[in-house]
């Protein structure tokens, strides 16, 4: 059984904690944090480590959930890859997309097993919509557009809006539509008086000429994670905070002009609320990962390079909200620092 450990005791690194600890899949070989176990989760304190050369010292573990902030992602991977660590990298990827580019090629020089944390991914409603948009029930998609808005987590510090929400959606509208964004144009605002954006508006539209639309902010006073699919026989709505998914069917108005311009005037028609099994994404983000370690060749990880691609998609939207401009994301292809 694979030995794993945790990089990161915070926020969401606490969770890994508990997940990993109670795995059947998984042994658990210590955390690591320089501030000690704040949320009291590790069941052995033995296992609590102040830095990663502690861990490292006696037995390295198979592989490591890295969930210290951003900006340490690339030297915590690089130390995890020289004792030959396999690593679940938690989202944004890195800092920007050429430290992003440079984890890539230490891991893939090293030979690593590897994914990123986007685990909106695992979310059962987006899972389901997914699943119902690939089986044709919305016929074409004609707009993706979701929302992520609520209170600022004042932990976060070291990245604005765009990198360390708004990869989520950039990475979503990717995933969902099946199709790279092509083109991409937003507007940031700075109203909190911190070095970076507190909101972000993005519009652009995919390769498979789907178009998309975010609005991803830390100003709002309650939390909204809404994504809906527009198609020609209606609409999908996730709601990823309560794992809900509902489709609103097009009611048909009769056309006076005859039944071949049925599409003409879309009215209100029957809405369905699924049932689905609601599994924690977080763990099914780990099974997912350990299904990679075992060798499983389509276990559902997010891999690295879809990892850089949000980022790169990040960036061009920082890009185009200096510039005022719109922009091509994949023709941005960045150099390892
Ligand atoms: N997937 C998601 O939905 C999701 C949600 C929240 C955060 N995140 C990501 O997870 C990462 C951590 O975010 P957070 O919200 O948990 O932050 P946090 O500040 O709550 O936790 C980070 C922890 O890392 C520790 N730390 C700092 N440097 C370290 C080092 N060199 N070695 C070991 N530990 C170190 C800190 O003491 C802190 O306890 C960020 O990259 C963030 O973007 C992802």
């Amino acid at each position: 059984m694979p030995r794993g450990a945790v990089i990161g005791l915070g926020m969401i690194g606490r969770h890994h904690a508990r997940l990993l600890q109670s795995s059947p899949r998984a042994r658990f070989a210590g955390a690591v944090d320089p501030a000690g176990d704040r949320y009291e989760v590790v069941r052995d304190q033995t296992l609590v480590f102040g830095g990663l050369d502690e861990l490292l010292a006696s037995e390295p573990p198979d592989f490591a959930i890295v969930a210290v902030p951003t900006e340490e992602h690339l030297p915590a991977v690089r130390v995890l890859a020289e004792h030959g660590v396999h690593v679940l990298v938690e989202k944004p990827l890195a800092a920007n997309a050429a430290a992003a580019a440079e984890l890539i090629e230490i891991v893939e020089r090293a030979g690593l097993h590897a994914a990123v944390g986007h685990v909106e991914r695992c979310n059962p409603a987006l899972l389901e919509l997914r699943r119902r948009v690939k089986a044709g029930q919305l016929g074409e998609v004609f707009l993706i557009a979701t929302e992520r808005v609520g209170p600022f987590p004042d932990r976060v510090r070291d990245v604005g809006v765009v990198k360390d929400l708004a990869t989520h959606d950039l990475d979503l509208v990717q995933w969902l539509g099946r199709s790279p964004v092509e083109l991409l144009a937003a507007q940031t605002q700075h109203r909190m008086g911190r070095p970076h954006e507190d909101l972000v508006l993005m519009t652009g539209r995919l390769a498979s000429g789907t178009s998309f639309n975010s609005v991803v902010d830390w100003l709002s006073p309650a939390k909204v994670r809404r994504t809906r699919i527009l198609g020609e026989r209606g609409m999908l709505v996730a709601d990823t905070l309560t794992a809900d998914l509902t489709f609103y069917a097009n009611g048909h108005v009769v056309s006076e002009w005859g039944a071949s311009q049925a599409l003409r005037g879309v009215s209100e028609g029957d809405s369905t609320r699924y049932a689905l099994s609601r599994r924690e994404p977080l763990l099914v983000e780990l099974e997912a990962f350990l299904d990679l370690l075992g060798g499983d060749p389509e276990a559902g990880v997010v891999s690295l390079r879809e990892g850089l691609d949000a980022l790169l998609a990040a960036e061009a939207a920082l890009e185009s909200a200096a510039s005022g401009e719109t922009v091509r994301p994949m023709s941005r292809q960045p150099t390892a620092g």
